[in-house]
């Protein structure tokens, strides 16, 4: 066990070792002139649970969010090297006003990638039911609400809320709206899931067993996860890789590889392979805020 340089490359299916994504020499500078990310490169392979650790502001969602396309890395390129549409590898999807990429207009990698994102608020409708909530973006694509049912409530039933269809989001628990959150993430049968803290404002309880019904679902779909996290014990139990990042500017300060067999239980978390983890990535965040606080 050690922290080391991650060199993943988990076979898809079809045998494709190429990256899902790949992040190469992003800079993200705002208007403001916040420097939200300096030179962050990351491939990040089919099939990996990914956790992006790190203290607040140090780029996370924005790494969360220019992976989905909502906002160009100012200078660096996004690749999408498994794509069709990138398969000579060389293809770059978004470059910044460097003025060598391309003007974001065009169709890209991105797009033959359903991608979900569930944010860190469940950001639901509150005046639809779970059904429209989890029905959205299937509507959003044209889909009739008859037409939607059957992957609706399939959906709803791999978060064990199919009987709740009908409810309102204010007759729901924190964790139940977060449900319905990824069940919204997931009807569209996303590859890539993007998470950004969502279990941060739960109750330890049900935050273990989201953890828990989180690592089936991946285990059963298949599923690439980028997951942010603040919190050290939620990254190494989900995860088989940790990315640590440090704040002004955004970047990566370590990349670990958890090097524990799946499936993981929740005797997982009093195992000594779990504890030394943890403390390996708390050094790890420390350092991290360390090199936060004197840049
Ligand atoms: N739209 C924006 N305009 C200006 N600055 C921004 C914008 N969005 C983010 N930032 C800045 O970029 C930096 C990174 O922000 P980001 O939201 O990615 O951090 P984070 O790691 O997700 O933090 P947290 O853990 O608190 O959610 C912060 O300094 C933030 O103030
Ligand atoms: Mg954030």
């Amino acid at each position: 066990m050690s922290l080391s340089t991650h060199t993943a490359a988990a076979a898809a299916p079809g045998g494709d070792t190429r990256p899902v994504v790949s992040l190469s020499g992003i800079n993200k500078v705002f208007s403001n002139g916040t420097v939200a990310l300096r030179d962050m490169s990351l491939d990040i392979a089919a099939g990996q649970f990914i956790s992006l650790l790190g203290p607040s502001g140090c780029g996370k969602s924005t790494v969360l969010r220019l992976i989905a396309g909502l906002g160009d890395p100012t200078t660096g390129t996004i690749d999408w090297p498994g794509s069709p549409r990138d398969s000579d590898g060389q293809g770059s999807d978004s470059q910044g006003s460097d003025g060598q990429g391309s003007d974001g207009q065009g169709p890209d990698g991105r797009e033959d990638h359903e991608i979900g994102f569930v944010f860190q608020e469940p950001t639901l409708m509150p005046w639809a039911s779970v059904f429209k909530n989890v029905w959205l973006p299937l509507r959003l694509k044209g889909m009739s609400k008859s037409a939607a049912r059957d992957r609706v409530m399939e959906t709803l039933d791999l978060v064990d809320l199919a009987a709740f269809a009908e409810a309102y989001p204010r007759e729901l628990s924190g964790g139940m709206k977060m449900r319905v959150s990824i069940a919204r993430a997931l009807v569209t049968r996303p590859k890539l899931l993007l998470m950004d803290e969502p279990f941060a404002a739960l109750d330890e309880i049900t935050r273990f067993k989201l953890n828990n019904d989180l690592l089936h679902l991946w285990e059963s779909f298949g599923w690439t996860v980028i997951f942010v996290t603040h919190s050290v014990f939620e990254s190494v139990y989900l995860s088989d890789r940790i990315v640590v990042m440090a704040a002004r500017p955004g970047r990566v300060v370590a990349d670990m590889a958890i090097d524990a067999p799946y499936p993981r239980e929740d005797d997982f978390r009093t195992s000594t392979t779990y504890n030394d983890y943890c403390r390996l990535a708390s050094n790890a965040l420390a350092e991290a805020m360390n090199a936060s606080e004197q840049s």
